[in-house]
């Protein structure tokens, strides 16, 4: 029986659509019951069949993991505590949109267990927000980062997005600044993607809305600057923390340990295994309760796919990756060297400050 130490838990339900978003989500609560609560438990019940749980990291994300009421979350975290052995439990992070938690909330959340809170500031600009059709304004999401703080989560993270359309570059210095003056533990800042199937890609497809990839690389270069001089090391292209409060549960994720997703639409990574739960909430919790199993998709990954994928996400972080370790890869990596993309040292290959702004160029080379 292999051990897992890494759970993912996928809550798909928001309080509105954001019009660039591709995760799977729900608007709506018709299927936020106590039935997909319950199909989550079982879930976790059928995988202790299989696998010994014994998680370093839990993860809830989605969607809005805090749309659930407080009463909801009591239920599932307690359902949770009593299945799990935690006595290994190093981090426990859960999503967070800023309309979603009040004191009480909070409290429960920290009293259950949990170490870490992701919040979805996105921009502290009030304009901004409104294009990215968020549905707090920047007051709500100070207030809602106050209420963490009161409630003494030990660590919370600030979602930021960059390059959203119409934004100034004095507006994102605003944001970075403003963000740094909370003194976060951790800070996730991330490049606007248009993804398929979002209103954003219509809009970009329909020419309402241009790309501007120079300008997207000058605030990026803002980014690591300002949030460096800040006192933030950038350990992964999107993620910069204090005191070393790196997310433990990404982190692992990045390296390769196995994980299991459970929810509508989450992936688990076992060896060289991966499945994906149906993208079907209700569904998902009629065949959980059904005592079936939900995996609408799986797949048998080459160990060299995996390897690749895996060097991928390490050539992003800060500590590198050996040069053992992918020489597979070595001609690629020899020219990337030559267009100063990688640098190598003490036998270790990282993203040069150059290579950082081509970061999804270099990580191609692996996959
Ligand atoms: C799964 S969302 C969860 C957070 C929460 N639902 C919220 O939005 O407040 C995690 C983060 O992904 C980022 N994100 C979502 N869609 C994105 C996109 N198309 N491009 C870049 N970042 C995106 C946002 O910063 C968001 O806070
Ligand atoms: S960005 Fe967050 S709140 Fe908006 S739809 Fe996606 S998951 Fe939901």
């Amino acid at each position: 029986m292999s051990t897992i130490r890494h759970l993912y838990f996928h809550i798909p339900f928001c309080p509105k659509l954001c019009p660039y978003c591709s995760f799977y989500v729900e608007v709506g609560a018709k299927n936020k019951n106590t039935a997909f609560l319950d199909a989550l438990l079982r879930e976790v019940d059928r995988a202790a069949e299989k696998y010994a749980l014994r998680p370093e990291t839990i993860y809830f994300g989605g969607g809005t993991p805090t749309s659930l009421l407080t009463d909801q979350l009591e239920y599932l975290l307690g359902g949770l505590r009593a299945r799990l052995d935690l006595s290994a439990l190093r981090e426990w992070t859960v999503e967070a949109n800023p309309a979603t938690v009040r004191a009480e909330k909070a409290r429960l959340l920290r009293d259950l267990g949990v170490t870490r809170v992701s919040l979805g500031v996105q921009s502290w600009d009030d304009a901004l927000l409104k294009t990215l059709g968020r549905v707090h304004s920047a007051a709500a999401a100070e207030r809602t980062y106050e209420i963490l703080r009161a409630a003494e989560i030990p660590a919370v993270n600030l979602d930021l997005m960059f390059a959203v359309p119409g934004q100034r570059p004095s507006q994102w210095r605003a944001t970075l600044e403003k963000t740094i003056a909370l003194k976060p533990d951790h800070i996730s800042s991330y490049c606007l993607t248009y993804e398929e199937d979002t209103a954003y890609f219509q809009k970009l497809a329909g020419g309402d809305y241009r790309q501007d990839v120079e300008r997207d690389a000058q605030l990026f270069e803002e980014t690591m600057d300002t949030l460096t001089a800040g006192g933030f090391v950038q350990y992964e292209i999107s993620n910069y923390s204090r005191d070393a409060r790196e997310s433990q549960h990404n982190r692992a994720y990045w390296l390769g340990a196995d994980y299991l997703g459970f929810g509508p639409g989450a992936f688990s990574t076992v060896g060289l295994s991966r499945w994906e739960n149906v993208r079907d909430t209700a569904g998902y919790t009629r065949t959980m309760l059904a005592g079936e199993l939900a995996a609408g998709f799986t797949e048998n990954l080459s160990a060299d796919v995996r390897a690749g994928e895996i060097a991928a996400f390490r050539i992003r972080m800060a500590e590198g990756i050996p040069v053992a370790e992918i020489a597979r890869w070595s001609d690629a990596m020899a020219e990337f060297e030559t267009l100063g993309l990688v640098a190598c040292s003490d036998g270790i290959v990282r993203l040069t400050r150059r290579g950082k702004l081509l970061a999804d160029s270099v990580a191609e080379a692996f996959v």
